[in-house]
C-alpha cells in the first residue's frame, strides 16, 4: 500500500542527502560487527499528525536512517497493545497496532531500508503477553484447571479462602507479582499486571514463538531482540519458594535461581537457533538478559542466540580504569562464547547518559528523576562532552554497537516532565515514588519549532522541552561540529576501517587506548587531557590542537602511521 502522497510534506526540512554504502545484505556474519540503531517507533516520528509515533513517519525518514550509516533498525514493539507498558504488552504478535500502522506498511519499510541496505531487527515479548491477548482472555474465560489456563501461570491462593497469593514473589513494577481474577485463582506476572507470564513449560507455548518467529522472518527480518530472556523459566515447584526482592545481589550464578536465569531457558533458545537456521542467510538475535556476568555467554552460543546484550558499561562511573575493566571483561565473555561483543550506552530503559555523565558519579538516578533534575544539578557541557566521547569510544569497539534514538542527537534526559504527563507503569504501580523511564522516550525533535519540532504536524504524547529546538535534526545537520555529524562520521570510518576482532589495551594513565588490528586506535581521556601518539587524527569528539593534546572528557582515532 502506497501513502497519499502528501503525506509528511512538512516534515521535509530534516531532509540530508547523505551517500550510503549498500551492504550486502547476504552476508550471515553481519551482526558481529553491526552498529544498530533502536527505534522506539511511537517517539520516532509520526506520520498523519496523532501525536504517535508510526510507521509511515518511519518510512519517511528512512533517508535520515540510511544516512547515519548504521547496518540495522531494531524496533521496539509495534504490535497491537493496550500500552501498559509502552508496548511491552503484546495483545498480538503477528500484527501491527493500528496507531502505528499496518502489515503492509511493515513490509514497505523493510523494503525500503533492505534497499538502502540497512537490516532490521524486531523485539520479541516471550516472558508475557498483553492482558488483551485472544489466549489471555481465553484463560480468564475458561476457568482453573484449563488447557487455556495452562499456558500462563495460574495458581490457587493461599490463606483460608485462597486470599492470598500463592507466593511472595513481587514484580520489578512494584507490588505483588500475582493478581487475582474473579473466579479466585490468581495469575503470575513479573511485570504489570496487564503482562500475564506465560507457562514455557507448556509445548504450546513453544510452538506458538516457532510460528511467530517465523511469520517475521518470512517477512524479511533480519533478526531478533528478545525480551527479558533471561525471565522465561521460572521453579514452579510447590509450594513455590520465597522470591520477595528482585535485585542482582541475590540473583543466584549457578542456574538455579528461582525465577530467573535457569538453565532450562536455553533448552527454549536452542529451538529458537533451530528456527532461524531455516534461513538463509540465518537470522540473528540478541538477548536481553540480565543474567549474573559469568552467565551472559550462555545465551550468546553459537547452537542459542548468537548475542547477548552488554550492559556493564551502562553501570560504571565516568572512569578510564572502571571503564576498561568493564570492556576487557566484556571481550573476554564474547570470546569465550564465540560470539561477539555488544555496546550499550542508551536504550528505552535507561536514564540517557548524556545526563548521566553530567551528575556525580553515584547520584540516585530515581531520586533525581522525582526532583525533576534539580536534585543534584546536571552539568549538561560535562555530561555532553563524556556521552560524545563514549559513543566515539564504543564505535570503536571490535563487536556490535547499539545507539539509541535520538542519543545521536545528544540528548539529555527530559527529566522535568510532570506527573501527570507520565505513562510509564512505574509511576502507578511504585505508590508515584519513582518517575520510571518516560524521560528517554519524549518523541525525537526533528526541526526547531512547529506543534511538536516536526515529529509531526500535531502534539507529542510526550511533553518536550524547549531546548529540544537546539538538538533538532535539522539544526544540528547544518552544524559540523554537532553530535549528530559526530555519529555520521565515525559510523561512515567504522565501516571503512578494518574491523577484526582484535583489539588489546595500551598503557595511559587516566586514558583507555584501544588499538586495533589493522593499524588505528582509539584514544579516550578520562579526567585529564593526554598527548596523542602519531598518526593522522580521523575523528575526535573535541578539537585537537596543533599541539595534539586531547582534551580531558574527549576520544579521538587515530591511523597509525604507515
Ligand atoms: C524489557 C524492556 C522493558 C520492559 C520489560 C518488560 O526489560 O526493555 O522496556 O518494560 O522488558 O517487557
Ligand atoms: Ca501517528
Amino acid at each position: 500500500m502506497r501513502r497519499p502522497a502528501s503525506c509528511c510534506n512538512r516534515l521535509r526540512p530534516y531532509r540530508v542527502a547523505v551517500p550510503t554504502r549498500v551492504r550486502d545484505l547476504t552476508d550471515p556474519d553481519w551482526w558481529r560487527t553491526a552498529a544498530v540503531y533502536q527505534v522506539y517507533p511511537r517517539s520516532f516520528a509520526d506520520g498523519n499528525g496523532d501525536g504517535i509515533g508510526d510507521l509511515t513517519g518511519l518510512i519517511d525518514r528512512v533517508p535520515y536512517l540510511a544516512g547515519l550509516g548504521i547496518d540495522a533498525v531494531w524496533l521496539s514493539p509495534f504490535y497491537p497493545s493496550a500500552l501498559a507498558d509502552g508496548g511491552y504488552d503484546v495483545d498480538d504478535y503477528t500484527d501491527v497496532d493500528p496507531r502505528i500502522g499496518t502489515l503492509e506498511q511493515f513490509d514497505e519499510l523493510v523494503a525500503a531500508l533492505h534497499a538502502r541496505g540497512v537490516r532490521v531487527v524486531v523485539d520479541i515479548v516471550p516472558n508475557h503477553s498483553g492482558s488483551g491477548h485472544r489466549w489471555f482472555q481465553e484463560a480468564l474465560a475458561a476457568g482453573a484447571g484449563s488447557p487455556e489456563r495452562a499456558r500462563y501461570i495460574f495458581r490457587d491462593g493461599l490463606g483460608e479462602h485462597g486470599e492470598q497469593p500463592p507466593s511472595d514473589w513481587v514484580s520489578h513494577f512494584g507490588g505483588s507479582a500475582w493478581t487475582r481474577v474473579p473466579d479466585g485463582q490468581w495469575y503470575l506476572h513479573l511485570f504489570a499486571r496487564e503482562q500475564p507470564d506465560f507457562d514455557w513449560g507448556n509445548p504450546e507455548v513453544r510452538e506458538e514463538f516457532h510460528r511467530i518467529l517465523r511469520f517475521w522472518a518470512d517477512r524479511g527480518v533480519d533478526g531478533f531482540r528478545v525480551d527479558v530472556a533471561h525471565g522465561l523459566t521460572k521453579d514452579l515447584r510447590e509450594p513455590f519458594a520465597s522470591y520477595p526482592r528482585i535485585s542482582r545481589d541475590v540473583l543466584k550464578d549457578d542456574g538455579t535461581d528461582v525465577l530467573f536465569d535457569r538453565d532450562e531457558v536455553h533448552e527454549v533458545f536452542r529451538g529458537w537457533r533451530t528456527v532461524l537456521n531455516e534461513y538463509d542467510p540465518p537470522r540473528a538475535a540478541v538477548a536481553e538478559a540480565w543474567a549474573a556476568p559469568s552467565r551472559l555467554p550462555l545465551y550468546a552460543r553459537p547452537d542459542e542466540l548468537g548475542q547477548t546484550f552488554e550492559f556493564d558499561l551502562v553501570l560504571e562511573p565516568w572512569d578510564a580504569v572502571a571503564f576498561r575493566r568493564s570492556i576487557e571483561n566484556s571481550l573476554e565473555r564474547a570470546r569465550a562464547a564465540g560470539a561477539s561483543s555488544t555496546w550499550v550506552l542508551s536504550n528505552h530503559d535507561l536514564v540517557r547518559h548524556a545526563s548521566r555523565f553530567g551528575l556525580p558519579a553515584g547520584t540516585d538516578l530515581t531520586a533525581w528523576l522525582m526532583s525533576h533534575g534539580t536534585e543534584p544539578a546536571e552539568d549538561r557541557a560535562l555530561g555532553l562532552a563524556r556521552a560524545r566521547a563514549a559513543a566515539l569510544l564504543l564505535l570503536a569497539l571490535p563487536g556490535s554497537a547499539y545507539v539509541y534514538q535520538g542519543e545521536e542527537l545528544g540528548l539529555f534526559e527530559v527529566a522535568d516532565l510532570p506527573f501527570d504527563a507520565l505513562e510509564d507503569p512505574i509511576w502507578e504501580r511504585n505508590g508515584h515514588t519513582d518517575k520510571g523511564r518516560d524521560g528517554a522516550r519524549v518523541p525525537l525533535p526533528w526541526t526547531p519549532d512547529g506543534p511538536s519540532h516536526g515529529f509531526g504536524a500535531g502534539g507529542a504524547h510526550l511533553p518536550q522541552p524547549g531546548w529540544f529546538a537546539e538538538h533538532a535534526v535539522s539544526v544540528e545537520d547544518a552544524d559540523p561540529a554537532s553530535t549528530l555529524n559526530l555519529y555520521r562520521r565515525a559510523l561512515a570510518l567504522r565501516a571503512e576501517l578494518p574491523a577484526g576482532d582484535g583489539a588489546r589495551f595500551a598503557d595511559r594513565p587516566d586514558a583507555v587506548e584501544v588499538v586495533r588490528d589493522g593499524g588505528w586506535r582509539c584514544i579516550t581521556a578520562f579526567g585529564a587531557p593526554t598527548v596523542l601518539p602519531e598518526g593522522e587524527v580521523l575523528v575526535s569528539s573535541a578539537p585537537v590542537g596543533d599541539d595534539r593534546v586531547l582534551p580531558a572528557d574527549a576520544t579521538a582515532w587515530l591511523r597509525d602511521p604507515a
